[in-house]
This record gives C-alpha cells, structure tokens and sequence, in this order.
C-alpha cells in the first residue's frame, strides 16, 4: 500500500541523489563502491555504526530545534534496553577492581515548568576505561556500567561509577575505512548515554561530554553540543573522601535535565 511519507522521503532523497551524482560525474566504479560498502557494513555488524557517525546527529539537531527543555543527543549503536534496575544507593554494576576514577553523576530532573519530576526512570550507559561497552565488547561482562534507577521525590538523582575515557570506535573495518579515506580520527570525546523516561512528559535521550575533555572539537561521530557539557570536578579533601568511603580522589558531575512539558510531551508520550 502506498505510504504518503515513504514517497515524500523516498522519492525526495532520490531525487537529490540524482543531482549530487550528476554534480559530481559519479562514475559507475564509484556507485558500486557505495553499494558494496553498505553491504560490508552489513556483514561486519556496523550497519547502525556507519549511519549513526555520519547521520544521527543532524536527527537530534532537527528534533532540538524548537523544543523545550535541555538538548537531546544520539542514542549511539551501542544502547541496549533491559539493563538491570538498580537498588538505592545506586552503584552502575561492575567489576570488583573496575579501572578508572570515582565519578559521582547527579543532578536533578524537572520538566519545563520547574516542576521536580519524582520517580523518573535513567537509563544509563557508558564506555569502560578502556573505551569498550559491554554486551558489544565480549571481553567485558554483561551488563558491565549499564543500569536503570529512580530520581527521588524531589526529582533528585545520584550514581556511582567511574569517569569514562574517550572512545574509538572500530578502525578497522568498513566504518574506519571511510574516516580514514577522509582523513578523519576514530575517537568520540569520553561520554556518559543516557536515557529519562517519566509517564507525564515522555522519554528523552542524550550525552553528557565532560568540559575541556579530548576530541569535544573533533568527534568522530560529530554530535557535541552546546548545553550537553559538564564540568567533572576533582575531589581530594579528607573529608569529602571519608564522607564517601573513599580512599584516593573522586570525581562528580551535576547536571540537571529538563523535559519538555505540556501538550506536545503528552502526545509524545502516548505515541
Ligand atoms: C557512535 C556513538 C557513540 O555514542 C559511541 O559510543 C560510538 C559510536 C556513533 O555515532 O556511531
Ligand atoms: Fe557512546
């Protein structure tokens, strides 16, 4: 049966296909260089990689355009659904000596009207030390710094795990190839994923990249944004290592995340 929008995008991506290639002499050498590296994609299990580097970013871009509340960001090839829901004080499962700093992430969450969203599920997911997400890495144990949690009744947050580094991504296979011919790195700046779901307003997705961090001007898959970066501040006093049971210095970051609210949430929400 015929779908109004599949032909408006269809046939208009087609269309504009059809110009880029007269613009640019493709030769038919060039078209099955395109072809076989879908293909490729495919075969290497990089079929959302290679789209999610060069495309999804501009997916966010039009979704934040005109919406309330903080930036959303790519969901990345990497999410999975079903990560374990943790128990207060929350902790991201991991290793008994899991490499890297303490990190402290909190914040609170409210929607557009300032209202304190109580019992907001985060579903957080990230890169380990050494760059490699779990259940995609088979060296690194399921479900290893994915978890879900709750906000308190003020909307509040607060994990503990560990300061992720920056990331490269696959260099050596189809991906990798096309960045390399460009002339471009593999490595995203260090990020935490995450996403917020509450039944009054909906879900959101982002990143937080951490200020002053490698690769924020450079990242491979191009989606840092103003409003998605945070400052990671180092702790070394006694004290606040004692308040935390810790015993070499920790790190936290805050940030607080505001979901659109009204009408146009509810719609999303129910969709
Ligand atoms: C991509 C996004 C990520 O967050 C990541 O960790 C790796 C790759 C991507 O856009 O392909
Ligand atoms: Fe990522």
């Amino acid at each position: 049966m015929p779908n109004a929008r599949a032909q408006e995008l269809v046939e208009g991506l087609q269309k504009t296909i059809f110009e880029f290639m007269r613009e640019h002499k493709v030769t038919h050498d060039e078209y099955r260089v395109a072809t076989d590296l879908l293909a490729e994609t495919i075969q290497a299990g990089e079929q959302s990689l290679l789209y999610d580097i060069f495309f999804e970013a501009e997916v966010t871009d039009i979704a934040n355009t005109g919406r309330d509340g903080s930036p959303e960001a790519i969901e990345g090839p990497f999410y999975l659904p079903g990560a374990p829901e943790l128990e207060a004080p929350f902790m991201l499962t991991q290793r008994a000596d899991e490499k890297g700093d303490v990190l402290l992430f909190m914040g609170r969450v409210t929607d557009t009207a300032g209202r304190p969203l109580a019992d907001a599920e985060i579903d957080l997911w990230h890169a380990d030390a050494d760059g490699r997400y779990s259940n995609i890495d088979p060296s690194v144990p399921a479900w290893n710094l994915r978890g879900r949690f709750r906000t308190d009744a003020e909307g509040r947050y607060k994990v503990r795990t560990i300061v992720p580094q920056s990331y490269e991504i696959p260099k050596c296979g189809p991906t990798g190839r096309v960045l390399d011919a460009l002339g471009r790195h593999c490595f995203r700046p260090a990020h935490l994923h995450v996403k917020i779901r509450h039944p009054d307003v909906g879900e959101m997705t982002s990143q937080i990249y951490f200020k002053g961090g490698r690769y924020l001007e450079s990242d491979s898959a191009n989606a840092v944004r103003d409003g998605l970066i945070a400052e990671l501040i180092r702790h070394e006093r006694d004290e606040d290592l004692a308040a935390h049971n810790l015993d070499k210095p920790y790190f936290d970051v805050t940030y607080n995340f505001v979901l659109p609210s009204g009408v146009l949430a509810v719609a999303r929400a129910v969709a």
